[in-house]
C-alpha cells in the first residue's frame, strides 16, 4: 500500500505524546520551567504540559520499565533561546552543540540559527533551535 492523498483537505496535527519519566512530577515541573510553559495539569496518572502550538506531552510513571531515550526538539524565538539557554546555564545543566554530546558547553549555528541539546531528568536528549532543519549538506561544523 502506497501513499494515499486525501481527495479533500483535511488537518492533521500532533495532539500529545507520552513522555515515559522515571519521575513524572520532576520531569513535568522540569520542562514547564526550563521553558517556560505553564504548570504541570493531572490528567488521569498523566502529568500534561502544553507546549505552544497545542501539542501536550503526557508525563507518564516509567514504573518497572526502563526508561527508552527519546528526543524531543522545540522550534523556538530568539528571545526564548535565550531565556531557556539561560536557566540551562544558570542550573548547571550540561549542554551540547551536537546530538553525540562531543562539544560540551557549546551550541551550533546550524542553517543560519542557534541550536543546543541538553538532557531531562529521565534523560530524552531535548533540544532547542531557532530555525528548522534544512538541507543536511549544508552542515559544515557544530
Ligand atoms: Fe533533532
Amino acid at each position: 500500500m502506497g501513499y494515499v492523498p486525501f481527495s479533500s483537505p483535511m488537518t492533521i496535527k500532533l495532539n500529545h505524546t507520552i513522555v515515559h519519566s522515571r519521575d513524572p512530577r520532576a520531569a513535568a515541573e522540569f520542562f514547564a520551567e526550563i521553558f517556560g510553559f505553564g504548570p504541570p495539569v493531572p490528567f488521569g496518572p498523566f502529568l500534561g504540559v502544553k507546549v505552544d502550538n497545542e501539542v501536550t506531552l503526557d508525563f507518564l510513571d516509567a514504573a518497572d520499565m526502563e526508561v527508552q531515550t527519546q528526543h524531543y526538539a522545540f522550534l523556538v524565538g530568539e528571545a526564548e533561546f535565550d531565556q531557556i539557554f539561560g536557566r540551562i546555564r544558570s542550573r548547571g545543566l550540561s549542554c551540547w552543540a551536537d546530538p553525540g554530546k562531543k562539544h560540551p558547553g557549546e551550541i551550533n549555528r546550524h542553517f543560519g540559527g542557534r541550536g543546543v541539546y541538553f538532557d531531562d531528568p529521565s534523560g530524552h536528549l531535548l533540544e532547542i533551535i531557532t530555525k528548522p532543519y534544512g538541507d543536511w549538506s549544508s552542515i559544515t561544523s557544530r
